[in-house]
C-alpha cells in the first residue's frame, strides 16, 4: 500500500476530493492510505501553539522548528523511506517526472506550511524537499499537498484505465494533448473536422501531431524549446 501522510493544522481537509472518483475508490481498495496528522497535537503549550514571531522581525508568522519536528518524527521514524515533502511556494516545480518517482516508491510525508513559512532549520535537520505546484501562492500547503497526492495516485497500478494513460504519455513526451470531439456531428453550426471522420488512421494521426504540436507552440514555449519525442520532420 501507498501512504501518504500529511502534517497539518487542518486535517480535516483530508482526504477531502481525494475520498471521490478514481482516488476514492483506490482508497477503499486499500491500494493507499491518506493519514493526516494534527500539528498542533505536538505543541508544548496549552494553547497548542505552533507559530511564533519571526526573527528578525517582519510581517507574518512562522511555524516552529521544534513542533514541527516533534510531529515529523511521530508520522515517520528514521527508518521511514518515505520522501519527506515541504509545499511552498519557494519550493522547486512540481514536474510529472517526479510525480512518477513518488508513485514507484512507498509513498509521502507532506507538510502543509501555514503562516508566512517554516523554520529553516527542521527544513534542513529532517531533509524536507521542498516543492511548489505552480508560480501563485495559495493560502496553505493542504490545496497543494492534495494536488501532489493526486498525481500519484493515479498513476498507481490498477487506479487508473489505460485510455488515461495517453493523455500523460503525451504530456511526458513534452508535448500537449490534441483536442477532441465526439457526438453530436454538428453542434451550433460547428461539424467535427472532416479528417476526423475519414476513417483514414494514418492522416488522423498526423492531423493529431499537427495540432499537439501547435497548441504547444502557441501556448507553451518552454515544453516546445525542450521537448524530448522529436522525430525529425521529412523535408
Ligand atoms: N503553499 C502556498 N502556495 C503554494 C504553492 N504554489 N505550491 C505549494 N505550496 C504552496
Amino acid at each position: 500500500m501507498w501512504r501518504a501522510s500529511v502534517l497539518t493544522i487542518f486535517p480535516e481537509l483530508f482526504p477531502g476530493p481525494l475520498g471521490a472518483s478514481l482516488a476514492g475508490r483506490a482508497l477503499g481498495q486499500k491500494i493507499w492510505s491518506c493519514e493526516a496528522i494534527d500539528i498542533r497535537d505536538f505543541a508544548a503549550d496549552k494553547h497548542r501553539s505552533v507559530d511564533d514571531t519571526p526573527a528578525g522581525g517582519g510581517p507574518g508568522m512562522v511555524m516552529r522548528a521544534d513542533v514541527l519536528a516533534r510531529a515529523i518524527d511521530a508520522a515517520a521514524p528514521a527508518s521511514d523511506l518515505r520522501s519527506r515533502i515541504l509545499l511552498t511556494p519557494r519550493g522547486k516545480p512540481l514536474l510529472q517526472s517526479r510525480v512518477r518517482e513518488l508513485a514507484a516508491g512507498p509513498g509521502v510525508v507532506l507538510v502543509s506550511g501555514r503562516f508566512e513559512g517554516v523554520d529553516e532549520r527542521v527544513v534542513e535537520m529532517r531533509g524536507l524537499e521542498e516543492i511548489s505546484i505552480g508560480d501563485y501562492v495559495l493560502s496553505g500547503g493542504e490545496i497543494a499537498a492534495l494536488v501532489l497526492i493526486d498525481a500519484c495516485v493515479r498513476l498507481l497500478p490498477g487506479v487508473m484505465g489505460k485510455e488515461a494513460s495517453h493523455a500523460e504519455e503525451s504530456f511526458e513526451a513534452g508535448l500537449l494533448e490534441y483536442p477532441h470531439y465526439t457526438k453530436p456531428q454538428e453542434f451550433e453550426g460547428r461539424p467535427i473536422p472532416e479528417v476526423l471522420n475519414s476513417g483514414h488512421h494514418g492522416k488522423v494521426a498526423a492531423w493529431r501531431r499537427e495540432q499537439a504540436e501547435k497548441a504547444t507552440r502557441e501556448r507553451r514555449p518552454d515544453l516546445w524549446g525542450k521537448r524530448k519525442d522529436d522525430p525529425p520532420k521529412k523535408a
